[in-house]
């Protein structure tokens, strides 16, 4: 998705703005641009491609042929301040374009600007009445210079500001006509002291400096500059000065509200040695998944775990007297929300409905009021997702969210949140967010289990336990990672790879072949290992590998049957299991995982899927951690 930065200081803003789109990256972009204000006029500069592009059309120096790793980046780096010396100036705002509306091209990039060039803008987010606005514009004479609904934004905003004489009117004069979602950054030649700022559905943050002052979509951009931040909330706006910041409402009243300090550093943000991140959040799952439990985990004085507190705990009567948990989700926060089915079901013995968010919306669904309703996003700011929760809401439920993202969108409509603590997940591919989503489900499970009577004491203090040993476990599987990269790379050719397993184990499958094929673009598929007799069966040919995931003990005969008819068909078989000696002539290789009770083994047999996934990408010589196609965030329907 799009990323907004913009800049009021003292200093230079041309590299502070492209530097701080650097650390957007990982949202996924087509294009760059940014607009600086000089004391005489506004530039623009705007290039499809890469910011590395965007830095050599402003130097007109080129990256040199054949750079790799370190010496690439720093060069880039370079030629990143370097563009200090070719537009001057210390107010601006940047951009980095994924397309929506418009293919990507210089010209559809932003920022955008008005006819006479004194207003600029940036956008993210997409508006959904700009078909009429800009007929209307185009008939009263407006000439548009790109096909994206961004540009009705800045026409309007300057029909607006030549009416009325001032720009924050006229800001907020246009934000009351646009439709659809957006984070707005606006720059204005007679207004050379400011940066106005606005959001609705779209994330946004105001960085505060010392005599400078930052807009951003996320953390990262602003990161080397300050920790201190204000997360913008629904329908609000901020006047960025080098000194103050003032904030208001749409109807244009101030507001005040506290500051936030940022706890997590730069290192958290970036590589930290790793050669992707990817890899370096495969690893931090450990570390991620003790940091969620530990508040969470209520303790005896003897130490022994024996319940599950959360923070927002507004629904303990909820759970009481639910009938039903409904859980919506995208991609792999959905999966996770598949595996949190079998978990409900079995700790809790409640009925699950499990949906995918944009399917949800649209199907007229049956809802009751009993319903306890959770989302589950990583970003918090998936437009499906959030749209049903908004559904949710509209039929009077109540929800609960499981975000990573503090003051996203999904945290601040739900009812009920529950933060995973993984720290921020920049690669694309999602996978401490998973782990850590899985943890706060299965939290649950034993809460809602405990305050219906599902589970007794000892049971629940056995999962605790359990739970409070699974870090260790992964760390195991982690130190163990040479067998999967092996493995990877003699698979990495295959034309097919399916999953298969059983119960929670056909939900890991889901997860692992979504991350597979992602990152490295094989093709692969998951399947309920019992449905490969039906159909599925028919593509397996010696260049097919399937994976079985077989955790569960009391199906260990079923789930081996399948494998064997697999083999006997030519396929490669792998299983992850934590009993090798179960599968014994009937798969070509065994990643094992530590001992683990099969309710809660979903969290582990994923991990050497996700590592499989990754050394897969590497092998095949892609970036896992930008793969083609994908955003990060996906704020659009
Ligand atoms: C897969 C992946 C996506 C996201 C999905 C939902 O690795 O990252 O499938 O899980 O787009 O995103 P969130 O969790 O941010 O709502």
């Amino acid at each position: 998705m799009c990323g907004i930065v913009g800049y009021v200081g003292n200093k230079n803003a041309t590299s502070v703005l492209i530097r701080a789109l650097k650390k957007l990256e990982y949202r996924g972009y087509d294009s760059a641009g940014i607009a600086v204000y000089t004391g005489e006029e506004i530039v623009v500069q705007k290039v499809k491609g890469m910011l590395k592009n965007l830095s050599e059309r402003i130097t007109g120096e080129v990256i040199p042929e054949g750079l790799k790793g370190k010496e690439y980046t720093d060069y880039e780096n370079k030629l990143a301040l370097k563009t200090d010396d070719f537009i001057k100036g210390s107010l601006g705002i940047g951009h980095t374009r994924w397309a929506t509306h418009g293919e990507p091209s210089d010209l559809n990039s932003h920022p955008h600007t008005n006819m006479d060039g004194t207003i600029s803008i940036v956008h993210n987010g997409i508006i959904e009445n700009y078909a009429e606005l800009k007929a209307k514009l185009q008939a009263q004479g407006v000439v548009f210079k790109s096909q994206t609904d961004t540009e009705v934004v800045v026409h309007l905003l300057d029909q607006k500001y030549k009416a009325t004489g001032d720009i924050f009117k006229a800001v907020i004069e246009t934000l009351h006509v646009l439709e659809g979602s957006y984070a707005l950054g606006v720059i204005c030649k007679n207004y050379p002291d400011r940066i106005i700022a606005a959001r609705k559905e779209s994330p946004l943050i105001v960085g505060l400096g010392q005599g400078e002052n930052f807009i951003a979509s996320d953390v990262p951009a602003i990161l080397e500059h300050t920790r201190d931040v204000y997360y913008l909330g629904e329908r609000e706006l901020a006047v960025l000065y080098n000194d103050h910041v003032d904030l208001f409402n749409f109807e244009g009243e101030k507001i005040i509200k506290e500051p936030s300090h940022v706890e997590w550093d730069m290192d958290a943000a970036t590589k930290g040695g790793y050669e992707h991140f990817m890899i370096k959040e495969i690893h931090e799952q450990p570390k991620g998944l003790t940091d969620t439990m530990r508040p969470r985990i209520v303790k005896d004085d003897s130490g022994k775990p024996v319940d599950v507190f959360f923070e927002e705990n507004k629904m303990d009567d909820a759970w009481k007297t639910a009938d039903r948990v409904v859980i919506t989700a995208c991609g792999t926060a959905y999966h996770a929300g598949v595996v949190a089915k079998y978990a409900f079901e079995k700790i809790a013995r409640m009925k699950v409905d499990v949906d995918v968010a944009s399917e949800f919306r649209y199907r007229d669904p049956i809802l009751d009021k009993k319903d306890i309703f959770i989302v589950i996003s990583q970003s918090g700011e998936t437009a499906d997702t959030l749209s049903a929760l908004r559904l949710a809401k509209e039929n009077g439920l109540k929800v609960v969210a499981i975000t990573n993202c503090v003051g996203s969108t999904v945290s601040r409509e739900a009812d009920d949140v529950i933060y995973t603590l993984a720290g921020p997940e920049i690669a694309v591919a999602s996978t401490k967010a998973y782990t850590t989503q899985l943890l706060c489900l299965y939290l649950l499970a034993i809460k809602a289990g405990k305050l219906r009577g599902t589970v007794s004491e000892e049971e629940a203090t056995k999962l605790l336990t359990e739970l409070e040993g699974i870090p260790a476990k992964i760390q195991q599987i982690l130190d163990g990672k040479e067998v999967i990269q092996k493995f990877a790379s003699q698979q990495f050719n295959k034309d097919k790879i399916f999953y298969i397993g059983r119960q929670f184990d056909s939900a890991t499958s889901l997860e692992s072949a979504l991350k597979l094929k992602e990152v490295s673009y094989m093709h692969s598929e998951a399947f309920a290992a019992g449905e490969l007799k039906h159909g599925p069966i028919a593509l397996i040919d010696p260049q097919t590998l399937v994976v079985a995931i077989a955790s569960q003990p009391a199906l260990y005969d079923k789930i081996g049957s399948n494998m064997v008819e697999v083999k006997s068909r030519g396929a490669t078989v792998l299983v992850i299991t934590q009993d090798e000696k179960a599968f014994e002539g009937k798969t070509d290789e065994v990643f094992k995982i530590p001992e683990c009770s099969d309710t809660l083994a979903s969290i582990l047999t994923v991990i050497p899927a996700q590592l499989f996934a990754y050394y897969c990408a590497v092998q095949r010589g892609f970036d896992p951690d930008k793969p083609r196609n994908l955003a990060k965030s996906v704020t659009v329907e």
